[in-house]
């Protein structure tokens, strides 16, 4: 019989947290929720392995991150007294997503939590094939290449947590009179399909796999120029991005909380599921 659940108990060693002692590899993990995940886990004692591309992507219309907001997401982990790895490595390419997360281990130890969270959202009036091609190379090949690389390492640390970054558009076509949103949506809904099977492949061996589902969060990917001219060209997309609750855009913190609980003990028996944190904007469909 499975041993209760002591909530109060130090861990695997003698820190304090609600994930304690483990490491997260955690990817775009240089800025927005990706960093707000890192700082999360590590106040409550987990160290991290973060990766990023720290590059622009040719059909990305707003600026991606740098190698100083990357070096940036470790100075406010170090500051927490947690460790940290970190790796520019762009989550399309296996090869170095391997290299990336065996070092990581080789400095930190074995991974317990994987958060596949890098993503883009080019959002083109008339998308261009490339775009289609990247997005998805991005948002669902790479979610893929990331839990790929990441879980023989699971299975022999004996379990773990992986929650997958979708989106609000992978539970809904996104709405708005464009097909701006089309690789987008087409990609967060195949996030939730990897999330099903992968749960199933994998809870045999006591690993857990979930998606989480934002509504819009204040971040650079929406919080630029071009995006906000892009909703004034298409106001269609911005009227069906409303939420139910009096709240224009939710904070990386609010999808930090829900992935630490995902990722942490407390939901031992949660596996499967799509969770949303969307200030009820899909139940309003
Ligand atoms: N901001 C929103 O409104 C919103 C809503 C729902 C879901 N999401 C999803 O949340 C996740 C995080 O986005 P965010 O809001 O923090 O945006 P963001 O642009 O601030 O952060 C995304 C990070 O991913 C990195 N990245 C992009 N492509 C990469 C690649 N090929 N390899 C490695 N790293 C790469 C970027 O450099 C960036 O640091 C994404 O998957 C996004 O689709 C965002």
């Amino acid at each position: 019989m499975q041993e209760p659940l002591d909530t109060h108990s130090k861990g695997r060693n003698a820190l304090a947290g609600r994930v304690a002692g483990k490491v997260a590899f955690i990817t775009g993990a240089a800025r927005g929720q990706g960093r707000s995940h890192a700082l999360r886990l590590a106040q409550e004692g987990a160290d991290i392995i973060a990766v990023d591309i720290c590059k622009q992507i040719d059909s990305v219309p707003y600026p991606m991150s740098t190698q100083e907001d990357l070096a940036e997401t470790a100075r406010l982990v170090e500051a927490l007294d947690r460790r940290i790895h970190i790796a520019e490595a762009d989550v399309r390419d296996r090869a170095a997503m391997q290299a990336a997360f065996d070092a990581g281990v080789a400095e930190l130890g074995p991974v317990d939590i994987v958060l596949g969270n890098a993503g883009i959202a080019p959002m083109s009036l008339a998308p261009s094939p490339d775009e289609w091609r990247d997005v998805l190379d991005v948002n669902l090949t790479g979610v893929y290449n990331t839990v790929e690389v990441a879980k023989q390492s699971l299975i022999d640390n004996g379990g773990g947590a992986i929650v997958l970054t979708s989106s609000t558009a992978g539970n809904n076509g996104m709405g708005g009179d464009s097909p701006a949103g089309l690789s987008y949506t087409a990609s967060k809904h195949g996030v939730v399909g990897l999330m099903r099977s992968y749960a199933n492949i994998l809870a045999q061996h006591s690993i857990r796999v979930n998606t989480v589902h934002p509504t819009g969060v204040n971040t650079p990917m929406i919080n630029n120029e071009y995006m906000q001219n892009f909703l004034q060209r298409d106001p269609s997309m911005g009227s069906a991005m409303t939420n139910a609750l009096p709240v224009d855009v939710v904070e990386p913190i609010d999808i930090s909380n829900a992935i630490l609980f995902l990722a942490s003990d407390e939901a031992r028996y949660v596996t499967g599921v799509v969770f949303p944190v969307d200030a009820g904007v899909t139940n309003k469909k």
